[in-house]
């Protein structure tokens, strides 16, 4: 913990309450002058410290940036962005930093965060929306002992974690599209980018890019976005603390992922069914040029999507652009 960390450590256990400068640096060991520079230093980062001659510092606001300190702090996981934590202003894509960090052999758990994204990417080669301090645009680096083939699990997975952490932190009712786009009001709201990276009969690493709109103005989104995008501060008329979103995406994500490791796929593939908005659906669903039509029967054990064409032939397919018709 450097001297900084533990300022502001000690702050927060006297949080609201005046800490003289002589007892911080009496119990930091550090020079008055060095206590006056480390505040100003978390003044910077966005706290808001008082000072006042006799009285001392008081801090009065942590604010809702992703600093590796205020993640920490209440965050409940075990693994899960406990490993280690990469916290930038301002980056190409997470998924590209965090898969450079798994090549060079980065645990699991390791999180890399943004504050903004210059070119964040979502499926299909498709750009994601990511505008400073509005979101989260943060990739996990999981490395689960799977066969390849068990990969696409974690993409749905992912989506029901972030159903449930919205849910748990916004109480905002959220859908969740085939195979992890979380809607509300028929908009989407975060969205899931899965790179999975094989040995030859094993998963590698996967990495998991999570994307979250959360205290977006509607001014953000391009005309035609707005059609389809939506942010949890437009759905509900008001802001939603990002720290808190994303440790409870962590939190949720760790419990299903024991949960698959302990219990298998079953159990969360029926959550997934009833946060989900796509079976029993007339739906057109684009696979690499190729467009099917028809119903959506139901979700394989496998997580594949079961669907009947007009001949009543069944498809079970594994990726896909999806589109309601019946709408
Ligand atoms: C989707 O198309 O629904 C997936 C969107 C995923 C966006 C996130 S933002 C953080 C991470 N970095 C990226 O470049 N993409 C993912």
């Amino acid at each position: 913990m450097t001297t900084k960390d533990k300022l502001l450590w000690f702050l927060k256990e006297q949080s609201q309450q005046w800490v003289s400068g002589e007892s911080l640096s009496l119990h930091l060991n550090i020079s008055r002058a060095a206590v006056n520079k480390h505040v100003h230093r978390l003044r910077e980062e966005g706290y808001s410290i008082a000072a006042v001659p006799k009285k001392g510092y008081c801090l009065e606001k942590s604010p809702d940036r992703f600093l590796e300190n205020e993640i920490l702090d209440g965050l409940q996981t075990k693994v899960l962005g406990k490993t280690d934590i990469v916290c930038l202003q301002s980056v190409d894509s997470t998924n590209t930093i965090a898969k450079e960090l798994a090549l060079d052999h980065a645990p699991e758990g390791t999180l890399v965060v943004a504050e903004t994204q210059t070119a964040g990417r979502g499926r299909k080669g498709r750009s994601w929306l990511s505008p400073e301090a509005d979101g989260i645009y943060a990739s996990l680096i999981l490395r689960p002992a799977i066969e390849p083939a068990d990969a696409f699990k974690f993409t749905l997975i992912a989506g029901v974690a972030t159903a449930e952490a919205i849910l748990a932190e916004t109480n905002i009712p959220v859908c969740i599209k085939w195979p992890n786009d979380i809607l509300t009001d028929g908009k989407k709201i975060a969205g899931i980018l899965a790179e999975i990276s094989m040995e030859t009969d094993m998963v590698d690493y996967i990495i998991l890019g999570l994307g979250m709109n959360i205290n977006t103005p509607p001014e953000s989104f391009a005309p035609e976005l707005k059609e389809i995008a939506s942010s949890l501060l437009i759905a509900a008329g008001q802001p939603f603390s990002r720290l808190r979103l994303i440790r409870s995406f962590l939190l949720q994500m760790e419990t299903y992922y024991n949960m698959f490791t302990e219990q298998g796929f079953s159990s969360i593939l029926e959550r997934w069914k009833a946060l989900s908005n796509t079976v029993g659906r007339e739906i057109s669903v684009d696979v690499i040029g190729k467009t099917h039509r028809g119903l959506v029967k139901d979700i394989d054990h496998d997580g594949r999507l079961i669907l009947e064409d007009p001949s009543g032939k069944s498809h079970h397919l594994i990726s896909g652009d999806v589109t309601f018709i019946d709408a």
